[in-house]
């Protein structure tokens, strides 16, 4: 099943071109489980066809619901309506994807079913507690591992599940649309108040298929007495692959990179926001509105970046991000402090730890925190062997990195860029970097 794909990138080099990158996970898997869920026949363009949307999607198949494509990005889904899933045959594989599994267990614990959820080795070792407790509070019935991890086994509630009011302690998107998706199930009001702004996809994407979720503050709340009606959604491309190219363009010298149609969601731009303080140059241009989500193309050239401290009120909304980041910062000028980051440790690996690693065997003054990453950049980036610990966004990131270092690299165990960019490599070349994957 995992086949083990090596990168191998040679130095130097420009990024110049334009492209459109592939549309957006987040929205990807929202459009498939609301599109689901709603009465009608829901047509969405720029689907991600990548594995992580794909768990999604094959999982609402599971469940009863005919969904057609992904084709060139266009899938159709035929709703089933809020009460029409069907107990699915076995468990839900959900391969890599944390949102697949954070946003089904809510979605789940309110149906008249029982399901099983579980996931590659990655996932499976991911905190899920954050989901399942407050769940608990709603009255949900869900069995983890002893420590809290899948296989979930849940318990469907159906007509039993109460509104709560949850005060989260995490920033975290994947748990604020959990209980709110569990909400569409609950008796009375469930509201979700957040530390800090988190990306607001679920919220949008609800009141565009007519499903009443009310935003006061930084409270959101919904209840079960809304319906989807099925919809038209463009996904856009996703802001967190264009990121790999945001900071290649900036850290190689003589680049122009324009990156067609990107999601600027203001919950989702902290990458741009944290390289315009490190002094990149990046226009933000033909500003629109596209399905209640703004879009705009995104035209990036070569800079000198400079180190900063990086405002923590920006890393949620940046939180994907920061392997690439980092990779910015062992090419700027002085040091970059991050702080306020420790989510980072408990994404698909640790990426404080696998980043740090990596960068130190380039030769870069790399030193995690426990809540983040000290850098001393504008050395020299040297080559050498890397290990990816199957984490997509570090085997871009270290990819893109190749672009200054004085020798080759080579990324071990990138099979799961698969699973949110697997035309990655192909983009990349297009635009000049020297990658080839055996
Ligand atoms: C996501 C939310 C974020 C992000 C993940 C996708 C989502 O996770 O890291 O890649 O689609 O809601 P957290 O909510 O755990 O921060």
């Amino acid at each position: 099943m995992s086949q083990t794909i090596t990168f191998q990138v040679q130095p130097g080099g420009s990024l110049r071109g334009e492209i459109r990158v592939p549309g957006d996970k987040s929205m990807s898997h929202r459009s498939i489980m609301l599109g689901s869920l709603a009465e009608g026949v829901t047509h969405v363009t720029g689907f991600l066809n990548a594995e992580d949307a794909i768990s999604t999607l094959e999982a609402f198949r599971a469940m009863g619901v005919k969904i057609e494509g992904p084709v060139n990005g266009e899938v159709t889904i035929h709703g089933v309506g809020k009460h029409g899933l069907q107990a699915p045959a076995k468990p839900l594989y959900l391969g890599n994807s944390g949102t697949s599994m954070r946003l089904l267990s809510g979605l789940l614990a309110g149906q008249p079913f029982d399901t099983v959820l579980t996931g590659d080795k990655s996932l499976e070792s991911r905190p899920m507690k954050r989901v399942t407790a407050p769940l608990a509070l709603m009255g949900a019935e869900i069995i983890t591992q002893e420590n809290g991890t899948a296989p979930l086994h849940i318990m469907g509630k159906a007509g039993k599940l109460q509104g709560i009011h949850y005060d989260m302690p995490i920033a975290s998107a994947q748990v604020k649309s959990c209980l709110l998706l569990a909400g569409m199930y609950a008796e009375g009001e469930t509201s979700v108040t957040e530390p800090a702004p988190t990306r607001d996809h679920t919220e949008r994407m609800l009141n565009g298929f007519g499903y009443p979720v009310t935003r006061e503050g930084s409270t959101a709340r919904i209840n079960n007495q809304g319906k989807l009606t099925a919809a038209r959604i463009d996904v856009p491309s996703d802001i967190s692959s264009a990121a790999f190219f945001l900071v290649g363009a900036s850290i190689a010298p003589d680049s122009d990179v324009t990156l067609r149609h990107v999601g600027i969601n203001p919950t989702r731009t902290g990458v741009i926001d944290i390289l315009r303080l490190m002094g990149a140059n990046i226009e933000v241009l033909n500003e629109r509105e596209v399905g209640g989500e703004p879009v705009a193309d995104l035209r990036v050239r070569s800079a000198q970046l400079k180190g900063i401290n990086i405002p923590e009120y920006l890393v949620p909304l940046a939180i994907d991000e920061f392997p690439v980041l980092f990779v910015a910062a062992a090419c700027a000028e002085g040091q970059t402090i991050l702080t306020g980051a420790e989510e980072l440790r408990v994404k698909e690996s640790d990426r404080i730890q696998v980043m740090a690693d990596g960068l130190q065997i380039l030769g870069v003054d790399a030193q995690p925190t426990k809540d983040g990453m000290i850098i001393n950049g504008g050395g020299h980036i040297g080559s050498g062997e890397v290990e990816s610990h199957g984490d997509h966004r570090i085997a871009m990131s270290f990819s893109i990195a190749g672009l200054r270092s004085s020798g080759p690299t080579t990324i071990k165990d990138c099979a799961n860029v698969n699973t949110s960019f697997p035309e990655f490599r192909d983009l990349a070349t297009k635009l000049g970097l020297a990658l080839t994957s055996f």
